[in-house]
């Protein structure tokens, strides 16, 4: 479970603004209460988020303090957040998501989180729920939620159905925590994410907890040098680039961000990425990215290797059909661990990060 006894500044900041090439999710402005009248007037959405008698909105003064309301449950507990799903075509809020308290039924609060999301229904059907979930999902785990809670009416199909998507615990029908009567309950931890095994390492998602290794890691100027803006980051950065990396990693179900640990151990040893590759400016492509960064001290025992074939492995199970790795090209060490892993070499190409970096490609099936 969560923890509420450490300082304040160390759970703020966890649920980052993302945009995907469909929407950005971002907290809810004042501004929105037309949006959000026009959702939480409607029987049709309302009757799923609560219990009978229902209470429709009526007015936007009521819209209003409904955002106030997540504001307010935001500020007390920074590991809540309350994000409205705005649609990039419309520029229109067209739903929410969020983690929050889980109130019981009874007003006891056992300290449980809860998973949420609801939409118009003109944007539904459309994979804003599942796409928005995953992401506030991964944005939860990296805070530090170990569990997630997921309730809903035991006929809400279309919701047990994002919540499987998710890879979710099915906790199956029994008595419902909020509602009264019987409910569908599911769980979500950090596993269901991702959780990928192989011979000697376990990959799993990286939380807040892992801020003091990977501000190591990226302190280490001979790891920096390869990446990003290509020196040692402070602390500070550490920590912005770890609450995007859900962010980074983005909806499709494969992708993440990764912390390489060795089995029977706690502290990573390293970085592996399966994640969208950022196109240069003027160029239209959509590629898969996987890439790996060790400790020096991890090196050299095939540990790179082995994570990036798990990536590959992930990457075609998610059909995935191909990866690419870029590199420096004065870096020996990456383009060694590509040539391990079969991958086709590409050549200097200016196509991604808007550099020239050595290319490698490999089919995943
Ligand atoms: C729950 C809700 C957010 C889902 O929205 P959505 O737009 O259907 O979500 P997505 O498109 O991301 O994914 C839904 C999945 O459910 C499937 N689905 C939709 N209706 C379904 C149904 N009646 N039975 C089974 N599956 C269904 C979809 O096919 C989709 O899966 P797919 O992508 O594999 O095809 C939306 O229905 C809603 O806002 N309902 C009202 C509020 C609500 O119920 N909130 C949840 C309270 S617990």
């Amino acid at each position: 479970m969560s923890t509420n006894d450490e300082p304040d500044g160390e759970l703020r900041g966890w649920y980052p603004d993302v945009t995907t090439d469909r929407f950005t999710l971002r907290p809810y402005q004042d501004d929105d209460a037309p949006e959000v009248l026009a959702i939480h007037s409607l029987l049709e959405v309302v009757r799923w988020l609560d219990n009978p008698p229902f209470t429709l909105l009526q007015t936007l003064d009521e819209a209003r303090a409904k955002i106030d309301g997540y504001h307010r449950a935001e500020s007390e507990n920074p590991l809540c957040a309350f994000r409205a799903i705005v649609a990039r075509d419309t520029g229109r809020v067209v739903g929410t998501v969020m983690v929050s308290r889980a109130i019981r039924l009874d007003g006891t609060d056992l300290g449980e989180y809860q998973l949420g999301w609801h939409l118009h229904p003109d944007a539904q059907g459309r994979g804003y729920a599942s796409a928005a979930a995953r992401l506030i999902a991964h944005q939860g785990v990296t805070a530090g939620h170990e569990e997630l809670l997921i309730g809903m009416y035991p006929d809400n199909e279309p919701s047990a159905a994002v919540a499987a998507k998710l890879g979710a615990e099915d906790l199956g029908i029994g008595p419902d925590l909020w509602y009264g009567g019987d409910g569908h309950n599911f769980v979500l931890r950090p596993e269901h994410l991702a959780h990928v095994e192989t011979e000697r390492l376990v990959l799993r998602r990286f939380t807040r907890h892992d801020l003091d290794v990977l501000a190591d890691l990226w302190s280490r100027p001979e790891v920096a040098r390869w990446s990003g803006p290509r020196r040692p980051r402070a602390r500070e950065e550490v920590r912005e680039g770890l609450a995007n990396h859900p962010g980074r990693a983005g909806t499709h179900p494969s992708t993440a961000v990764l912390a390489i640990v060795p089995k029977g151990e706690e502290r990573p040893v390293g970085i592996a990425l399966l994640v969208p590759l950022p196109s240069s400016s003027g160029i239209d492509r959509d590629d898969i990215e996987i890439g790996w960064h060790l400790f020096p001290e991890a090196q050299g025992r095939g540990y790179a290797t082995e994570a990036a074939r798990a990536l590959v492995e992930r990457a075609a199970a998610g059909r995935i059909r191909e990866v690419l790795a870029v590199t420096d090209p004065a870096n020996e060490a990456w383009q060694a661990v590509c040539q391990r892993l079969g991958m086709t070499d590409l050549g200097i190409r200016d196509d991604w990060y808007n550099s020239s970096l050595r290319a490698f490609r490999l089919a995943t099936s």
